[in-house]
């Protein structure tokens, strides 16, 4: 097992990558005594599948759980979903010494965490990420909330967990659609802040297709340490960490204009990283040829690249992304890469170019 530390004060934690771990949860929040009593909120995916090792080891550690079972994809990460749970929480008199444990995916992890971060105004809790997605980047920095109708994540609070628990052996059974959906994040960290492991992906993409043992556990941990740098370094966004939004900005506002759900957001930002690349070619000099091993590596790992919008939706698509919250003042600023490996946040973009890019043709890749 290898353990990554989240630097931050009295709010650090580990977290912990391995196979076959969900097993040793229990013992876990036993050692950081996270109280007798806990919840864990899963889906109607997960659940069949991980409840009921999650259970068995945290019973097993003398601890009593009960378990929410919510349903499953992008629409439970709402207001009523958090009141469900909350009252849940409420009828098995979960108190304050009680903890919640997220057991599943983005979506799980961002709805338990913010329930965790109310009830009873904060109890602890434990994220055990199942998605790739999840392992390498919502459930680690604290991120947490649910979304409105007028966009995503608009109502949330940066909230630590107290361990993470990335068991890679959840990525066996995760569909294949889902897994390529986890390595836009995946690219996206060599894209920022590694360009080691952008090569090293170029090199090993199949291996990792594979799901190889040795290569997963090592690509996870890497995302998982260039992630707990960022957030040691600004916990809550005040710069740095915006660079993790590196392609989120178009990525975003796809999802919501094509209606949450059609595609996973690892496919949304896919696109919107190749945009980003090109943006980033114009403003920033990142060489071409890079933006086209960007581009060539998303496609390689089978997602997608570009979206065919006509006029009109493509002016849909920049009022959709005047509502990212990351928006100040009426002003639409861009995560830009000066070269792989090296991204800055910052950069204000005029809404032409985003047009330009998003309709220009596929990039010819220097290398496959
Ligand atoms: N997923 C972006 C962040 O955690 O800041």
């Amino acid at each position: 097992m290898r353990t990554v530390d989240v630097s931050l004060g009295s709010r650090s934690y580990p977290i912990c990558i391995g196979e076959k771990i969900l097993s040793t949860l229990g013992g876990h929040c036993a050692r950081l005594k996270l109280g007798k009593r806990c919840a864990v909120i899963s889906d109607k995916n997960v659940a069949p599948l991980y409840a009921k090792a999650a259970l068995a080891s945290l019973r097993k550690a003398g601890i009593d759980p009960v378990l929410l079972v919510v349903p499953a994809g992008e629409t439970s990460k709402s207001l009523d979903m958090v009141r469900f749970c909350c009252d849940r929480l409420a009828r098995h008199r979960l108190e304050r010494t009680s903890f919640i444990v997220a057991l599943g995916g983005g979506v799980v992890g961002d709805l338990a965490g913010f329930v965790a971060s109310a009830y009873l105004r904060g109890i602890a809790f434990v994220q055990a990420p199942t998605t790739l997605l999840a392992q390498v980047d919502s459930s680690v920095g604290g991120k947490v909330g649910v979304n409105l109708k007028a966009g995503k994540n608009l109502v949330g609070a940066f909230y630590q967990p107290r361990l993470v628990l990335c068991d890679l052996a959840a990525l066996r059974t995760l569909p294949s659609r889902q897994f390529r959906a986890g390595l836009a994040e995946v690219i996206k960290y060599g894209i920022i802040s590694d360009a080691a492991l952008f090569a090293r992906l170029e090199r090993d993409l199949l291996l990792l297709l594979k799901r190889d043992a040795a290569v997963l556990a090592a690509v996870v941990a890497r995302c998982c340490q260039l992630k707990a740098e960022v957030v040691r370094q600004d916990e809550t966004e005040s710069g740095l960490r915006a660079i993790l939004n590196f392609g989120h900005t178009i990525g975003h506002a796809i999802e919501a204009i094509s209606g949450y759900g059609k595609f996973l957001h690892g496919e949304a930002i896919s696109i919107g990283q190749v945009a980003a690349a090109k943006l980033s070619a114009r403003v920033c000099g990142l060489p071409g040829a890079e933006a086209a091993r960007i581009e060539a590596l998303l496609a390689r790992a089978g997602l997608p690249v570009s979206i065919q919008l006509p006029p009109p939706q493509r002016n849909g698509l920049l009022a959709a992304m005047l509502l990212d919250k990351k928006v100040t003042g009426g002003e639409i600023k861009f995560v830009l890469a000066r070269r792989i490996g090296l991204a800055e946040p910052g950069h204000k973009i005029a809404p032409a170019w985003v047009r330009q890019v998003l309709a220009a043709p596929a990039a010819q890749p220097s290398r496959a």
